[in-house]
């Protein structure tokens, strides 16, 4: 039987170096569903797609294939190396935006089960202990403060060279917090999307 171990809680609480750490550890697979909406939204920017449009970026979920790796920060999607700019202030904004579309959530809910396999799976994100795995083992919920979260974010940014103010991180951040909410959804078919992780 496969463990699943649920990590849930909003960007900049810490689940990405836990949940990546704990997949090392215990030998687990890792999904950290976030790149996957960051993915999708990174896809739309590049190709000048709408944003606003909730069908044609659901619509996308099979045109987008991405690869990272447990023990390396490289992402790569569709073939192209996007580890800075996935984790952008740019890509934060639109993928916090095409999240809240049901539709998009809804082709990724059996893509992200598919990830249950093995000894077991660490699942990163807002919705996996309530929608995507609501039978795991374990259930963790990791937060933080927005000023905490902010800080982390703009140590972040800063380091990678993006010029942002603290006090605007903390506005978006809370922003984005609020536009965070997840819709319940059913699952569908599977989501065609490639998304490999290799250690
Ligand atoms: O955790 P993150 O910052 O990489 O997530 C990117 C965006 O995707 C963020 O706006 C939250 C959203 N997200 C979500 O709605 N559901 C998930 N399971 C994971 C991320």
């Amino acid at each position: 039987m496969t463990k699943i171990i649920t990590l849930d809680g909003p960007s900049g609480s810490g689940k990405g170096t836990v949940g990546r750490a704990l997949a090392i550890e215990l030998g687990f697979n890792y999904l950290d569903s976030g790149l996957l909406y960051r993915s999708l939204a990174l896809n739309a920017l590049i190709n000048h797609l709408d944003l606003n449009d909730e069908f044609g970026i659901a619509a996308t979920v099979n045109d987008v294939s991405l690869e990272f790796s447990l023990c390396s920060p490289v992402v790569t999607l569709n073939g192209a190396d996007v580890t800075d700019e996935i984790r952008s202030e740019r890509v934060s904004l639109a993928s916090s935006k095409i999240a809240k579309y049901s539709l998009v959530r809804k082709r990724l809910v059996d893509f992200q089960r598919k990830f249950s396999r093995g000894d077991g799976l660490i699942a990163d994100g807002r919705d996996m202990g309530s929608v995507i795995f609501p039978s795991a083992d374990l259930k963790i919920f990791l937060t933080a403060s927005v000023k905490v979260r902010a800080v982390r974010r703009y140590k972040e940014l800063i380091a990678r060279g993006e010029n942002v103010s603290l006090r605007d991180l903390e506005r978006r951040i809370a922003l984005r917090d609020k536009l965070s909410l997840i819709h319940i959804s059913e699952p569908t078919r599977q989501a065609e999307i490639s998304y490999a992780v290799f250690c």
